[in-house]
């Protein structure tokens, strides 16, 4: 089940400072983040083995998760915000803004193998629909 969690902030009048920490169930292994994105959709697969947890750091983006027995629409927009995904989860991150970097931090190394892209059958018919800003 994806689960949607509030990062311990740290605020002062010289900035905020936001953690995370013990979150990832096997640690963190690899960190990466997208951006630079259009009107696209990414994602599009869920995982064999990586755990995944997902921050805007900057900007906003919306995640639909669909573990093959729930679906849910996420809004992450805010960098106190983290998603964290299990590998069954189905994902597809979509309506991003010019100024979104959405860091993503992981508990395995990059395999291709890892990939499963074969979405879940009821992938096919949406019963939420993407809404675009
Ligand atoms: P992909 O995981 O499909 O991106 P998204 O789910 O955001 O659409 O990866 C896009 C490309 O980047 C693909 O060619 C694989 C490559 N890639 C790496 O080389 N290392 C990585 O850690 C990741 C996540 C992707």
């Amino acid at each position: 089940m994806p689960k949607l969690i509030h990062l311990q902030t740290v605020q002062s009048p010289n900035g905020n400072l936001t953690v995370f920490e013990k979150l990832l169930q096997g640690g963190i292994k690899r960190v990466f983040y997208i951006y630079n994105t259009k009107k696209e959709v990414r994602g599009r697969h869920r995982h064999r083995y990586s755990r995944h947890a997902l921050t805007c750091v900057a900007g906003k983006c919306k995640v639909y998760v669909n573990n093959g027995k729930h679906e849910e629409i996420f809004e992450l927009d805010s960098p106190e915000k983290c998603l964290i995904l299990e590998p069954e989860d189905w994902r597809e991150m979509y309506d991003f803004d010019e100024k979104t970097i959405l860091l993503c931090i992981s508990n395995q190394y990059y395999d291709p193998d890892d990939y499963i892209k074969e979405p879940y059958q009821d992938n096919i018919e949406k019963s939420i629909n993407y809404t675009f800003t």
